[in-house]
C-alpha cells in the first residue's frame, strides 16, 4: 500500500480518455498516483487502485479517503451519456461528494476538468457541471478549472466514412463553429501542471491545442487531401436538425427513450452551431484569438496517424462532446 507523502494525487475517471492520459502524464512526473475505478480494469504499473463508488459518499470516503493526505485531486469524470440525469449523479454528485471528502481529509487542491461549452449553457449536463463548478468555487479548497475545447476523439468521427469513399457531413455551410483542437496528452499536461504552477491556481482556465482555429470545413478538406480522396461534401441544414429535435421533443412527453434522443439530437445541434472558443460577451462572439493555446499535437497530424494504421480512435460513447 502506497504511503502517505506529500505529492500524492487521487486520480477521478483514470479509465477515461483524459483521466488515461492523466495517469501517464502523472506518472511520469514522478507524482505518487492513486486511481479509483469502478471495477477491474489494466491500469498503469505503479498505481495504486481503490475499487470504490464515487457516487456514494460513504462508500467513497471508506474506501479511498481514510488515511490518505492526498496533496491534491484530479478529477477526469464525467458521465458517459451526457443526459441528464446522469450527469447530475457524476458531473455533478460523484465530484461533489469527491469535494466534501477531500476537504474532509485535508487535501489542498482540487483540479477539475470541465467543458468549455459550459460559458453557454444550454443543456443539461451543461448546467450539472456548472452547479459543481460554483460548489468548487465556493469550497475552501484550492480550486483550478480546465475548460478545455474540443479533443480530437470529438473531431475524428468522419474519417472511415471518408475511408469508405463517402462523403463528408457539413451542418450548414460548415463554418458555422469553429474550436481549436486539444490533444489527449497535451490536455493531461496542462491538468497535472495546474499542482505546481500557481498562475493556474483558484482560476477558471479555457484552454485549446495549438490551434489555429479550425471549422469542419477546414477539418474535413484536410482529411480528403490526406486520404488522397475527391473532397465530397453533403450539407446537412441546420432547420433540419430543429425539425427532427421537435418530433422527438413531443414524442419524448409520451415515451422517455425518446425523450433521450431528443436530449441527444440538441446535444448534436449545439456542436453543430456553437463554436469551442472563449466566448466575448461583449462583442456577443467567439474570439478565437482570445483563446489560450497549449501543447504542440496537431489535429492534422492525428489525422495521418490514424490513416496509417498506426493509432485507434476511441471515438467512446459520448463522441459529441
Ligand atoms: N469530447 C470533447 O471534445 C470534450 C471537450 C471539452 C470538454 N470535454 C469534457 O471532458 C469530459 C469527458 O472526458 P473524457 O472524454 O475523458 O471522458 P470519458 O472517456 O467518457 O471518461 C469518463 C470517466 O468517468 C468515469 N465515470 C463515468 N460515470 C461513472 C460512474 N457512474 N461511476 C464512476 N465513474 C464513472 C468513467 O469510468 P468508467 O470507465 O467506469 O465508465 C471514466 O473514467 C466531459 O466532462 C466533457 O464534457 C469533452
Amino acid at each position: 500500500m502506497l504511503q502517505p507523502t506529500a505529492r500524492c494525487i487521487l486520480l477521478l475517471g483514470a479509465t477515461g480518455t483524459i483521466g488515461s492520459a492523466t495517469a501517464q502524464a502523472l506518472l511520469q512526473r514522478g507524482f505518487d498516483v492513486v486511481c479509483v475505478t469502478r471495477r477491474e480494469t489494466d491500469l498503469p504499473k505503479g498505481i495504486e487502485r481503490r475499487i470504490s463508488d464515487v457516487t456514494d459518499m460513504d462508500t467513497l470516503r471508506r474506501d479511498v479517503f481514510e488515511g490518505v493526505p492526498y496533496d491534491a485531486v484530479i478529477s477526469c469524470l464525467a458521465s458517459r451519456t451526457g443526459a441528464p440525469a446522469d450527469a447530475w449523479a457524476v458531473d455533478y454528485g460523484a465530484n461533489l461528494n469527491a469535494l466534501t471528502a477531500a476537504a474532509e481529509a485535508g487535501a489542498r487542491h482540487f483540479i477539475l476538468l470541465s467543458a468549455i461549452c459550459v460559458q453557454r449553457p444550454k443543456l443539461g449536463f451543461q448546467q450539472a457541471k456548472l452547479a459543481f463548478e460554483s460548489k468548487l468555487k465556493q469550497s475552501d479548497l484550492r480550486h483550478s478549472i480546465v475548460r478545455p475545447t474540443a479533443f480530437f476523439k470529438s473531431l475524428s468521427g468522419q474519417i472511415a466514412r471518408v475511408q469508405a469513399g463517402k462523403s463528408y457531413l457539413l451542418f450548414g455551410d460548415g463554418a458555422l463553429t469553429a474550436c481549436k483542437p486539444i490533444s489527449d496528452g497535451d490536455l493531461a499536461a496542462y491538468l497535472v501542471e495546474c499542482i505546481d504552477n500557481d498562475a493556474r491556481w483558484n482560476s477558471i482556465l479555457p484552454i485549446g491545442g495549438p490551434g489555429p482555429a479550425l471549422t469542419p470545413r477546414d477539418m474535413g478538406e484536410k482529411l480528403f487531401e490526406l486520404a488522397g480522396r475527391e473532397p465530397k461534401f453533403r450539407k446537412v441544414p441546420i432547420a433540419m436538425m430543429d425539425l427532427t429535435i421537435g418530433g422527438l421533443t413531443l414524442a419524448g412527453k409520451l415515451s422517455a427513450p425518446l425523450a433521450a434522443k431528443a436530449e441527444l439530437a440538441r446535444i448534436g445541434r449545439y456542436y453543430a452551431t456553437e463554436s469551442m472558443l472563449v466566448w466575448d460577451a461583449s462583442a456577443q462572439r467567439y474570439d478565437a484569438a482570445k483563446t489560450p493555446e497549449t501543447g504542440e499535437e496537431a489535429l492534422f497530424g492525428y489525422y495521418e496517424q490514424v490513416l496509417k494504421g498506426q493509432t485507434d480512435v476511441d471515438l467512446a460513447d459520448h463522441a459529441v462532446f
